[in-house]
């Protein structure tokens, strides 16, 4: 038996965790021979809401489960995890944008990143899903002096996985066959889900789809409007299951590597890649090896493309600003 994996999850009596810890302790993120325990973290006020959670996880006899921590002391839960997914924080409300909860969510991560710094693991791995994730990974990188860059990502795989749905809904393809996919920027309405590099087969999907407008006028408003079409048709609740589905496929893939010829999104900190400022934690076409990530280079982009990273890449200027005071 292979020892256990430690895993923080904040938010943890929330709407996306009521689907992630069940799928996380059923093997579904790291494998059905790898024992988990959990150490879960939720504001003071929301702690008698474990008791109903934990009795849940433990009827479901989980074999792989090993032990289960609650608290609401961030230290506690971040102490010696080999992988943090940091999903409390406040969800928007409809006709508001995620950035709008900066003032809310942004606190939040700067206690976080500090108890991260002390007490994980050196090597962890941190998925930031609290919105606005891309600034809220990059408050948490601040306030953790002593990790790396490359121990942070925030999510932008939700995304990533509403392109390839849709463009395998519009060529009546199996999901499997859509490759290299990209979601570039922040995780907000400025995102720009790129087919331009997109396959499948042998062939490029923009040649498949022959049809510009079903790209710029149902395609990419769609992608990037999809959290609010969500909230709307949840009345008022945003996407929990497929959140909970994209963490997984995100920590699976950072860990276990990504497939041959073909790459997925992250937000991760730039490295000065496509003129984007080195630190800013920005979605970009990653793979990853032996647990660590790396940008996709060289791609060629035309100048609709590059404006479009621009504007994302401004926006998240722009949170950065606002949120100085929260900086290291
Ligand atoms: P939820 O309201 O059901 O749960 C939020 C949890 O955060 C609660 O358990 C709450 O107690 C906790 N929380 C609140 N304030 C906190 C604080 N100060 N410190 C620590 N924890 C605190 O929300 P949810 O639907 O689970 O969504 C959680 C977050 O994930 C939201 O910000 C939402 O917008 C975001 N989200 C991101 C993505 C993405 O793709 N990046 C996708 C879906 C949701
Ligand atoms: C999503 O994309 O579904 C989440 O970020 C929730 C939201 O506010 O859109």
């Amino acid at each position: 038996m292979k020892p256990p994996i430690r895993i923080a999850i904040t938010g943890a009596t929330g709407q996306i965790c009521y689907s992630l810890l069940f799928r996380i302790a059923a093997g579904d993120m790291l494998g059905k021979d790898q024992p988990v325990i959990l150490q879960l973290h939720d504001i003071s006020e929301a702690l008698p809401l474990f008791d109903g959670i934990v009795m849940e996880l433990l009827d479901c006899a989980f074999p792989l489960l090993t032990d289960i921590i609650t608290t609401d002391n961030p230290k506690t839960a971040f102490n010696n995890v080999d992988l943090a997914i940091l999903v409390g924080a406040r969800p928007r409300s409809e006709n508001m944008e995620r950035k709008d909860l900066l003032k809310a969510n942004g606190p939040i991560f700067v206690e976080q990143g500090r108890a991260l710094d002390e007490a994980a693991k050196r090597n962890v791995k941190i998925l930031v899903v609290g919105n606005p994730a891309n600034t809220n990974a990059y408050i948490a990188m601040k306030n953790a002096p002593n990790l790396k860059p490359d121990n942070f990502s925030a999510m932008l795989r939700l995304d990533h996985n509403r392109a390839l749905s849709q463009v395998a809904q519009k060529l009546s393809q199996p999901i499997s066959r859509v490759k290299k996919m990209i979601v570039w920027g922040n995780h907000s309405g400025t995102q720009y889900p790129d087919l331009s590099h997109a396959m499948v087969g042998d062939e490029k999907v923009i040649s498949l789809i022959k049809d510009s407008a079903w790209i710029e006028d149902y395609f990419l408003p769609t992608i990037q409007r999809r959290g609010m079409t969500i909230i709307e048709a949840r009345h008022g609740k945003s996407s929990a299951a497929s959140a909970a589905n994209a963490i997984i496929n995100h920590m699976h893939d950072w860990i276990f590597g990504t497939k041959d010829n073909d790459w997925v999104s992250m937000g991760i900190p730039s490295d000065g890649s496509y003129g984007i400022a080195e630190g800013v934690i920005y979605g970009f076409p990653v793979t990853c090896h032996t647990g660590k990530y790396a940008i996709v280079e060289g791609l060629e982009l035309d100048s609709t493309s590059k404006e479009k990273l621009q504007k994302s890449y401004q926006e998240l200027i722009e949170e950065r600003d606002a949120v100085q005071h929260l900086l290291n």
